[in-house]
């Protein structure tokens, strides 16, 4: 039998911890294989942390090889095939994601730095805890043993959101959208593509026929959905960001589906004239583990200037963390 993932996920007792660690203990990452979870939590949070696991004990998960939790990055990361990095403070509301950065860079300094003594040669990590694009690159940065193409940021819930939103808009079902790509930076600014996206195989774009749509409409409610979803719930994003973490997880290790891409914030190599070295969201194909970004998109003027908006604020983060002393 194949031997246990072990999976870390960090800020484990918080809200996207109680969706995510369910569904990764049941199987929705990697179906039968069983994973073993290596919890990381601030010291505070350690009782409350093992409340949820007398819960997940309690479900008796087929798939599930074991639990271990703990306040050091060192001790929970040890041996870890992938870590899903969600632990963070998240927004309230007027907040901006970026205004998070001071708060939560530390945290990816140091638990970079513990990923490059104690992971797994293979390990791979997700960064959902906000802003996200530029805490894996902190993250990253402070890692500089572990290959630069194994960070990546979440824009999977973007993704999904935009597809979501197509699908309401032209009425096919989401199994129908294809192509979708978020460029840029998981906030306000980022850019999700109409213009390669697909619908039963038709050009978005087309299919809607209305530019006022894209512009007005769809754009900003895709970008602006985790401030409403903030305004209407009080917290954020919970569930949805949990399910995501794992779609990009799931996809990430083995592999997209055929014939189409996905959205992940990964280190640029220059590509559609983004900077080379931040981590910004591309369409990407996945396989074995690796991710290769979708080359030979035409981008006409209104995708640039929209592409080129988000790179600039990632630019601007990593400035700012630059100065923070952080990378
Ligand atoms: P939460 O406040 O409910 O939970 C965060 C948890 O992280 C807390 O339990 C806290 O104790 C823990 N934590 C704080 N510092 C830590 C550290 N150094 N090590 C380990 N754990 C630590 O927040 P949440 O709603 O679960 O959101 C977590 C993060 O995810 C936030 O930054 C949020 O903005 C972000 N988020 C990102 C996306 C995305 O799409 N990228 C979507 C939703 C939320
Ligand atoms: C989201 O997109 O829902 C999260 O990043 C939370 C937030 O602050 O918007």
């Amino acid at each position: 039998m194949t031997s246990p993932l072990k999976v870390a996920v960090t800020g484990a007792a918080g809200q996207i911890g109680y969706s995510l660690l369910f569904r990764l203990a049941s199987g929705a990452l990697l179906g039968d294989r069983p994973i073993e979870l290596r919890l990381l939590e601030i010291t505070p949070a350690l009782k409350s942390l093992e409340g949820v696991v007398m819960e997940l004990d309690d479900c008796a998960f087929p798939t599930l090889a074991g639990v271990e939790i703990g306040d050091d990055p060192e001790a929970v990361f040890e041996g870890v095939n992938l870590a899903l990095l969600v632990g963070a403070r998240p927004r309230g509301p007027g907040m901006e994601r970026s205004d998070l950065l001071e708060a939560n860079g530390a945290i990816f300094t140091a638990q970079g730095k513990a990923l490059n003594k104690v992971a797994a040669d293979d390990v791979r990590i997700g960064v959902t805890g906000n802003p996200a694009n530029t805490n894996a690159l902190i993250a990253m940065t402070n890692a500089p043993d572990i290959p630069q193409e194994r960070f990546s940021a979440l824009t999977r819930l973007d993704h999904n959101r935009a597809i979501s939103q197509l699908a309401a808009k032209t009425g096919a079902p989401v199994t129908d959208i294809t192509h979708m790509t978020i460029w840029g930076n998981h906030s306000a600014t980022q850019y999700p593509d109409l213009f390669h996206a697909e619908v039963g195989g038709r050009n978005a774009a087309e299919v809607v026929g209305d530019q006022a749509w894209i512009e007005n409409d769809f754009i900003p409610t895709v970008a602006k959905r985790g401030a409403a979803i903030i305004e209407a719930r009080g917290s954020s994003s919970a569930a949805s960001a949990a399910s995501a973490t794992i779609d990009a997880a799931r996809d990430w290790l083995l592999g997209s589906a055929e014939g189409d891409w996905v959205s992940m914030a990964v280190v640029s190599d220059g590509s559609y004239g983004v900077p080379e070295g931040l981590i910004s969201s591309f369409p990407v194909t996945t396989s074995g583990g690796d991710w290769s970004i979708v080359q030979g998109l035409e981008i006409d003027d209104f995708s640039r200037s929209r592409i080129d908006a988000s790179t600039a604020e990632l630019a601007e983060e990593r400035a700012a963390v630059q100065e923070l002393g952080l990378i």
